[in-house]
């Protein structure tokens, strides 16, 4: 879908034919940045209600709302005590996901949020990518097995007829802890044939894996890594604009959703 689509017509398409007790009726987003996470918030009319579902202690945000059929809850790790940063990365995507998956046991995770992009493998600022695998490119471990262990490649589950129904791009996602990119990391990421990067992907995908919720990673390009920009220049100028591309997949995703099982993605 390009950005500024609507998705009213395609998302009402697609028949369901599962039987109802496999319908997907629990959705839990997983987003690193307030940035990112408030205009769903705001548009899908949630509410802020994390009291019973998280340490008193910890930033982590949760938003809860029933929209079109669905019980959705929108997380965030919120933000850096001492900083007043988002607190992005593998570390506080991996332990949101696992206290959230733990409380609100949903049939399905998102992991929503932006990620750079490389032209060379066709992506370009705006596109909305679903990752197909995910893999870590920080995770150098140079004795055997374990360095398989370290770049963690697995795949995401197929969501051929929502892509296609959405107009998403399809390309593998590699993550690490940087926003820059290290010769070191380069090598990797082109060898896990990577076509975005992003900095929780693999993490959240991991926790949804150890407890066999379906996860879905989705992508919106804010800079391009080959394309000669500095990357912090470009994802700057770029993230309202992804963020608002986010939203508009992210009710289009939603609407798709109702009335389906996970064998109907
Ligand atoms: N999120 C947005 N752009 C990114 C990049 N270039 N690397 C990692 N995460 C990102």
């Amino acid at each position: 879908m390009a950005p500024g689509e609507e998705c009213s017509v395609l998302v009402h398409e697609a028949p369901c034919l599962a039987p109802p007790h496999n319908n997907i009726s629990t959705v839990l987003l997983v987003i690193a940045m307030q940035a990112e996470a408030l205009p769903l918030v705001e548009a899908l009319k949630l509410s802020q209600d994390d009291t019973l579902v998280f340490p008193k202690s910890v930033p982590w945000i949760k938003y809860s709302g029933i929209h079109d059929g669905l019980h959705i809850h929108i997380v965030v790790p919120g933000k850096d005590a001492v900083l007043g940063v988002d607190n992005v990365g593998t570390v506080s995507g991996a332990l949101v996901s696992y206290a959230a998956i733990q409380a609100l046991q949903p049939d399905l995770l998102i992991n929503a949020g932006t990620a750079g992009g490389f032209k060379a493998k066709g992506a370009c600022v705006g596109d909305v990518f679903v990752a197909t695998e995910v893999a870590y490119h920080d995770r150098r471990i140079p004795i055997p097995i374990f360095d398989k262990y370290g770049v963690g490649a697995t795949k995401t589950i197929p969501t051929p007829k929502l892509v296609e129904a959405l107009g998403l791009k399809l390309g593998k996602l590699s993550t690490g802890n940087s926003l820059d990119m290290s010769p070191q990391d380069e090598e990797v990421i082109k060898s896990n044939d990577a076509t975005i990067k992003d900095m929780e992907g693999a993490a959240v995908a991991y926790v949804a894996n150890l407890f066999s919720v379906p996860a879905i990673l989705i992508k919106s390009v804010t800079d391009i890594i080959d394309g000669g920009r500095p990357t912090t220049e470009e994802f700057l100028e770029n993230l309202s604009m992804a963020a608002d591309a986010l939203l508009k997949t992210g009710i289009c995703v939603l609407k798709f959703l109702n009335g389906k099982s996970i064998a109907d993605l």
